[in-house]
């Protein structure tokens, strides 16, 4: 009683039953609550069919809530569309905070928790961006085919051992439909069956249950991006060949082939490594085609520090603060993953009542878009993160927040 005499946060009126349902954006989302946060203030919520919808605009209500109420926001929403009908539960992303998250997590910070760990993984990349500037100089033209081929070749070499074919690569052209189909499935509202789960039911002849039908086909496509490169491992271990790579050590450690976590740990590398690589490096190239005097002064410093007899290396890293920044800058002016999602217990939060239940969402665009902490934010800037007056780095946003990602 005294926790629901507080009232809930702002927003949109909606309509009785089907509450924000009509206005609820399922492109460009991170615009929509941008709008609505100028509107309604920092913590915003939005009703689509019974279901709740928190909106947090600004670092320090995310912070506050993701952070440091970790304990009540580190779940997710179970997303009927993705998790029961389009074949995605087991992935990382959609796991409670339960056991076999803890476990996944245990995975991913014995392989990738320390800089040692990762520096392990140093010669791939740095071996694949050799090749890749090859490919640029041989044939400019194909440079987003070439990206994609060299964000896959790295990610699947570290989590599975496997090296991309020349030309069109099966798992890379998998890992791209896939990915293709999470965006869809992982964005909350855009399947009515996510707010009213029980239209999974429907006969698929149904009118309007053709999601049921592509549910079908999309459950077959992740089934076989997550189980070939696993089955790749399998037969080269099989051989006695089995190359390095994150399923290799933890086959190992002990980990059997059969347990599942296994497979969907690595897919879940795999896949959270392929898409996000490919949309800093396709930024990078934008940023620098429309900002050539970043580009000269960037070329300059690698040219004094590195010399131009080789190419730089991760041990170059730190000397080199102005590519840093540019670093630093394209994680910031293209936000990759533009919204995190969580899910919560009820609390008090601001003075507001939060319901028990209420999906969270981060929009970390906004946050690295707002003009008062990044001013012309539109603007690619590297010099914001280097003098006396450095704006907030962006890593503290763009990788996510809360316990997940610590
Ligand atoms: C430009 C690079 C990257 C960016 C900006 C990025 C950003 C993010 C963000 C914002 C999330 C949270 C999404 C949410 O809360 O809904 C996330 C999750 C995740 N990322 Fe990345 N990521 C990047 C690269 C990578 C790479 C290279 C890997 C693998 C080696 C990876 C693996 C994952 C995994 C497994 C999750 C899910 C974690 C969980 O749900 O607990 N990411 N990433």
């Amino acid at each position: 009683r005294k926790k629901t005499s507080r009232p809930l946060p702002p927003g949109p009126a909606g309509w009785p039953l089907i509450g924000n349902l009509l206005e609820f954006p399922t492109h460009g989302a991170w615009l929509t609550f941008t709008d609505l946060s100028k509107k309604y203030g920092d913590i915003i919520l939005m009703n689509i069919l019974g279901s709740q919808m928190i909106i947090l605009n600004s670092a320090k209500t995310v912070t506050d809530f993701l952070e440091k109420k970790s304990a009540i926001s580190s779940d997710r929403p179970h997303l009927t569309m993705a998790c029961d009908l389009a074949g995605w539960k087991k992935l990382l992303t959609f796991q409670q905070y339960s056991e076999r998250f803890r476990q996944y997590r245990k995975f991913f910070h014995r392989q990738l928790g320390s800089r040692n760990s990762l520096a392990t993984f140093y010669s791939v990349e740095e071996d694949e961006t050799r090749q890749f500037l090859c490919n640029v100089l041989q044939d400019p033209d194909d440079l987003a085919a070439h990206i994609r081929r060299t964000a896959g070749a790295i990610i699947l070499k570290i989590s599975h051992g496997y090296s991309v074919k020349d030309g069109d690569d099966p798992f890379v052209e998998l890992a791209d439909k896939s990915m293709a189909n999470f965006s869809l499935v992982a964005t909350p509202g855009v399947f009515l069956v996510d707010h009213v789960p029980v239209l999974r039911h429907l006969p698929e002849w149904f009118p309007g249950a053709g999601f049921l039908r592509d549910a079908k086909q999309w459950r077959k496509l992740v089934t076989e991006t997550a189980t070939k490169p696993h089955k790749f491992v399998l037969e080269q271990l099989a051989k006695g060949n089995m190359a390095p790579s994150f399923t290799s050590r933890l086959l190992e450690e002990g980990v059997t082939p059969e347990e599942d976590i296994l497979m969907w740990a690595s897919f879940s590398m795999y896949l959270g490594g392929s898409d996000t690589t490919v949309s800093a490096i396709y930024a990078f190239f934008l940023a620098m085609t429309i900002h050539p005097e970043v580009l000269t002064t960037a070329q300059a410093e690698v040219d004094t520090i590195i010399g131009t007899e080789r190419l730089p290396t991760f041990e170059d890293r730190d000397s080199l603060p102005y590519v840093n920044a540019i670093c630093k800058e394209i994680l910031r002016w293209n936000v990759v993953a533009l919204l995190s999602t969580a899910f919560t217990d009820y609390e008090i939060f601001e003075g507001y009542f939060i319901p028990k239940g209420s999906m969270v969402s981060a929009n970390i665009w906004y946050i690295l878009h707002n003009e008062d902490t990044y001013p012309e934010p539109e603007v690619f800037r590297p010099e914001r993160f280097l003098g006396d007056n450095v704006q907030p780095d962006p890593h503290d946003a763009c990788y996510g927040y809360g316990r997940r990602y610590e």
